[in-house]
């Protein structure tokens, strides 16, 4: 089962802090499709897709769109948002080690460090095979990483995520036991302390999980290992004119995989 077991079952308290506006991503992973693909992507999936921020986008554009995570509660949860919005996403609780679609999908997406529930290389390896034998041909697997400026093995960054929905505020502190990786592992134990103010109630709770740092060519090993994809381009934010790099204008990292 997935670690942060309180946060993710409570999705609702997820969404408040996290929920954004994830329009100029999706035209970032439409344009990326084009630029490697010179097609429209028809179908898709967001993988580790907690409240499907980006499935419900890409279905308000006319894609196709599937989510998918482990958690029923997270699942339910993006469902009826969804349904609240009139957007239509197919929804599956499911292993993103290990799944099959009714149908192969133009591109994958795993966000904000979706991957980083995955703790050995083996498990990546698997990973990464079940996403290309869902892919069409020429299919694209986009995934975001945190830039390892902000966050690698001899300093776990700290981040705070909060926000506000019809008076219940919630504050999300990461990495709050300061947390840092292990060296022959790149897995770290990280807290997080969760904040929620409900009218006159306050709750505050502790929540843990462990945590994988991918480097760029650890990656670039797991990818070729898998021999179901290649890396075909890397972005340091969603923006094809930025290079990924230690510029201050590269704060994340992406890495575009293609389907062999
Ligand atoms: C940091 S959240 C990312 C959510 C979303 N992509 C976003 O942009 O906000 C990570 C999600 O990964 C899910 N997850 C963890 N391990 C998983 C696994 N093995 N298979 C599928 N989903 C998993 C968790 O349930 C959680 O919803």
């Amino acid at each position: 089962m997935a670690e942060y077991n309180q946060l993710y079952q409570m999705a609702r308290y997820y969404d408040i802090a996290l929920r954004r506006d994830v329009s100029p991503e999706v035209d970032f992973m439409l344009a990326v499709y084009r630029h490697y693909v010179r097609r429209e992507v028809r179908a898709m999936i967001d993988i580790a897709c907690g409240p499907g921020y980006h499935a419900r986008e890409f279905a308000r554009r006319g894609v196709q769109a599937f989510g998918l995570d482990l958690r029923p509660e997270m699942v339910d949860f993006a469902q009826e948002q969804a349904k609240a919005e009139g957007v239509e996403v197919t929804w599956l609780v499911a292993d993103m080690c290990c799944f099959k679609l009714s149908q192969p999908v133009d591109m994958a997406i795993c966000i904000f460090d979706g991957l980083d529930a995955l703790l050995e290389n083996r498990a990546i390896v698997e990973h990464l095979r079940t996403v290309s034998a869902n892919l069409s041909p020429q299919g694209i697997y986009l995934l975001e990483h945190t830039h390892p400026q902000f966050s690698s093995l001899n300093h776990y960054g700290e981040f705070r995520y909060s926000g506000q929905v019809n008076g219940t505020s919630v504050d999300i502190l990461w990495a709050v036991n300061r947390p840092s990786f292990n060296p022959v592992t790149n897995v770290a134990e990280v807290e997080i302390e969760v904040r929620v103010h409900e009218g006159d109630q306050q709750q505050i709770f502790r929540d843990s999980a462990r945590e994988r740092l991918l480097l760029p060519q650890e990656l670039a090993i797991l990818v070729e290992q898998s021999q179901a994809l290649q890396i075909v381009g890397c972005y340091g934010d969603f923006n094809l004119n930025q290079p990924f790099d230690n510029s201050d204008a590269s704060n994340r990292m992406i890495t575009v995989l293609q389907k062999l």
